[in-house]
């Protein structure tokens, strides 16, 4: 039996009877950008995410240049970030005219390593704020990314950044709906930045993203910058960019919050019973750290021998992914930062042996014995 990645057509078929209302009114009213659709969505998710702001925007890169150039943040400022991400989060750093500081992950839940960042700004310190000894930037901020769904170890990084006069940022684009510590993801430090791409736990039809903040001063600049730096209509307060949400998508995700925690949930039971069926196989499981909500947006697995066990899956009509084949600190597009190979042994092994497995909401039992199975073949059971 074929096993896709992710069925977004199931995903579709749910909700089409509620979704499709919602749209044809946008297309009824033929008010096409941002608008009472949009506005409705921002409140329900900031409500999610436990904030008391939302900005939508027009994806998630944008939302992280969005959300750094509308904080107190200096232009040149170092921004601490993980090599293992996509490679929007530098992206947004350097759109924002900020600096990427690559600092290693955890190899238990490949996220930001909150120790090897206190170790970074130790050694870093010197006479005042820390710098990177690399490019020569004063380190600002600290901008953790959830991935595949669980939040990084945001309680301590916050600590961290007040011991150091730091702003904490979050990429959540992974995590909606995910939490820490009792705290939802995007609610953590200054603002955080959410993708709403289709493939994402909560996917627009198309594209969109999102800045959360409880800050009203970073809301409003966001707010203004997502439109052009406008106050109102012709009168601008900065130079900003078009990066106003389309209304459809407002539609859109207004009615997926209402389906969001759902879709989590048979994410973390789909997550459990991989656990379960592949229990003693030799191959690294993801980790949930004990005070997560994981949302398993990827389930990730690792294993020395992964290419050769892709290729089995692939044989048998099982699709997989690797996020992601290459870390950010070895990519040409970062060069200038002068980094080599072996200068982030997690991260670079995390590109070695990571494997994806399918998750969605509507994977069936059956689905996940087919995978389990043939990962099971492949290491002789
Ligand atoms: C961790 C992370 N950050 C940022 C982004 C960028 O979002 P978008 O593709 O909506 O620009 C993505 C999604 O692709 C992501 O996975």
């Amino acid at each position: 039996m074929a096993v896709p990645f992710l069925d977004l057509k199931a995903i579709y078929r749910e909700i089409r009877a509620e979704v499709t209302p919602e749209i044809n009114e946008v297309l009824e009213s033929c008010g096409y950008v941002l608008g009472p659709k949009v506005a409705a969505f921002e409140e329900s998710f900031s409500r999610i995410s436990g904030t008391d702001y939302c900005v939508g925007v027009s994806n998630g890169t944008a939302a992280i240049h969005c959300m750094l150039s509308a904080s107190s943040l200096e232009p040149g400022s170092g921004v601490i970030v993980p090599p293992n991400t996509f490679t929007a989060t530098a992206e947004g750093v350097i759109l924002a005219g900020m600096v990427p500081v690559f600092v290693d992950v955890e190899d238990t839940t490949w996220n930001l390593d909150p120790d090897l960042v206190a170790a970074f700004l130790k050694d870093n310190r010197g006479a005042g704020a820390p710098t990177d000894p690399g490019t020569g930037a004063r380190i600002g901020a600290v901008l953790a990314v959830d991935l595949y769904g669980q939040p990084a170890d945001h309680p301590r990084l916050e600590a961290l950044c007040e011991e150091y006069g730091l702003l904490l940022f979050e990429d959540a684009a992974q995590a909606h709906d995910a939490a820490r510590a009792g705290r939802p993801a995007g609610s953590f430090g200054t603002a955080a930045s959410f993708s709403f791409y289709p493939g994402k736990n909560m996917g627009a039809f198309g594209e969109a993203g999102a800045v959360t903040t409880s800050d009203e001063r970073l809301f409003r600049k966001a707010r203004s910058l997502r439109d052009h730096g406008s106050r109102d209509k012709y009168f601008y307060d900065y130079v900003g960019h078009n990066y106003r949400m389309c209304a459809i998508q407002g539609a859109v995700l207004g009615v997926k919050t209402r389906w969001i925690r759902r879709w989590n949930d048979l994410r973390r039971n789909a997550a459990a019973r991989y656990a379960d069926l592949l229990a003693g196989l030799p191959l690294e499981l993801p980790r949930e750290a004990p005070d997560s909500r994981h949302v398993f947006h990827l389930y990730a697995v690792h294993t020395p021998r992964r290419d050769a066990l892709r290729e089995h899956l692939q044989a048998r009509g099982i699709a997989t992914g690797i996020h992601y084949p290459y870390p950010l600190h070895l990519q040409k597009a970062y060069e200038n930062l002068g980094h080599r190979p072996g200068d982030f042994p997690n991260s670079e092994r995390n590109s070695r042996e990571n494997l994806t497995l399918p998750i969605f909401p509507g994977i069936t039992p059956e689905q996940q014995d087919e995978v389990a199975g043939a990962v099971g073949e492949f290491f002789g059971g």
